[in-house]
């Protein structure tokens, strides 16, 4: 197959355009370069036998031109710091909505043939996760109130009668209430991509990744993934900056998994039409998060700084209720953070050097008053 992967010079993309390539794919990679993931570096992680087209997902006549010859698209190019979103509103509906508009624009009404897109979604367009009332069952909370947060009482409370909820495994059908610009813009790539593809005969999946970690997360991008930013602050010798009481549950899944969770994807038949989760189903706190990494760089000096301060639209526990994934595309992630995904990410951590910027970010954030 000719495939086409738009964010393809990125962490993931770099991911999903090696395992391509082994499976005899031809790939071309879309991507701006966007200087804050890339350092004002070229593409540092493709491989030579890639076609690589710098274009921003706003030029029609690029986009258009890398389409030509290709079956199949792997969407990832995206603008991915949640936080960031919040204050450059215009610059993340652009890049993602607007940019997932114009190449389903371009592919309906252009001599293409696309059989098949695989969108990358999020678990943030899920908002808080899915939690029990021991008194009322299942529920699926509104974000907590400003309120609760001022009182530093962090769990979310029933929305029938107030007690604090148990979290549970999300599951895709949990009604979406993405809280930031940035999910909102992410629930948008999915829906778009959905919608015009049952309309056109065009089969979509959209794959709804969880925290991704591993080798290429852009240490010095403060607006990244948090292994990567506390991964940067420890090799700088300074303390992960935790927000809250630290005990707030993500789950956590290497790219290795998230890549191959994809590239299943763009041939699984059951997939057709379908939003699947790409997480691992193993809970894991961002305070234990913190500790592991400071152990595995043998920096356990570094205790997490734990703020109880928390940001806007920030939710309390999420994960993955990884069943659909597995019925749907087969697929079984292979790294636990805590064993051998934690190895692999300090194996290559380790050997980088990085640019302490978080707490400019947080700083930014701050003024604005999206952290209290
Ligand atoms: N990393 C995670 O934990 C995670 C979780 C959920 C979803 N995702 C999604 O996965 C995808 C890949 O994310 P990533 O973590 O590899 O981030 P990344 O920043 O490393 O990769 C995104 C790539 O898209 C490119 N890009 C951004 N805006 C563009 C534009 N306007 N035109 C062309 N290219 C553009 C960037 O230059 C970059 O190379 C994104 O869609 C992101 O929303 C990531
Ligand atoms: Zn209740």
């Amino acid at each position: 197959m000719n495939i086409l992967v738009t964010g393809g010079a990125g962490f993931i993309g770099s991911h999903v355009v090696e395992l391509l390539l082994e499976q005899g794919h031809t790939v071309r990679v879309y991507d701006k370069l966007v200087g804050q993931v890339h350092g004002g570096s070229g593409p540092r992680y493709l491989p030579n036998d890639v076609e690589f087209v710098q274009g921003d997902m706003s030029d029609r006549a690029a986009l258009d031109h890398a389409l030509a010859g290709i079956d199949q698209v792997v969407h990832l190019a995206a603008e991915v710091g949640v936080g960031q979103s919040m204050y450059e509103i215009q610059r993340y509906v652009d890049a993602n909505t607007g940019g997932t508009a114009l190449l389903l624009d371009v592919i309906v009404n252009g001599p293409h043939k696309i059989g098949k897109i695989v969108v990358a979604s999020s678990m943030s367009i899920y908002g808080e996760g899915s939690y029990s009332c021991s008194e009322h069952g299942d529920q699926a909370p509104r974000l907590r109130t400003e309120e609760q947060l001022r009182e530093r009482n962090w769990e979310p409370g029933c929305p029938v009668c107030g007690r604090a909820l148990a979290p549970l495994p999300t599951a895709e059908s949990k009604p979406l209430f993405p809280t930031s610009v940035y999910a909102i813009s992410k629930m948008d790539q999915e829906l778009l991509c959905l919608s015009v593809g049952a309309a056109y005969g065009i089969d979509v999946t959209a794959v709804r990744y969880f925290n991704a970690y591993g080798p290429r997360q852009a240490l010095s991008n403060p607006y990244t993934g948090v292994a990567a930013i506390f991964s940067g602050r420890l090799l700088n010798g300074q303390r992960p900056i935790v927000m809250e009481d630290g005990e707030q549950m993500r789950d956590f899944i290497h790219v290795k998994d998230v890549a191959r969770a994809t590239v299943l994807a763009l041939t699984a038949p059951k997939a057709a039409g379908k939003a699947v989760n790409v997480g691992v189903g193993d809970p894991i706190s961002i305070t234990e998060v913190a500790r592991t990494l400071a152990k595995a760089l043998g920096r356990e000096d570094l205790e997490p700084d734990i703020t109880h301060q928390y940001r806007a639209g920030d939710i309390r526990h999420c994960w993955a209720d990884p069943s659909l994934a597995k019925e749907l595309l087969d697929f079984e992630p292979e790294y636990r953070f805590r064993d051998r995904g934690v190895q692999e990410l300090i194996g290559w951590v380790s050997h980088q050097t990085a640019e302490d910027n978080a707490v400019a970010a947080n700083d930014e954030l701050r003024k604005r008053g999206l952290t209290v």
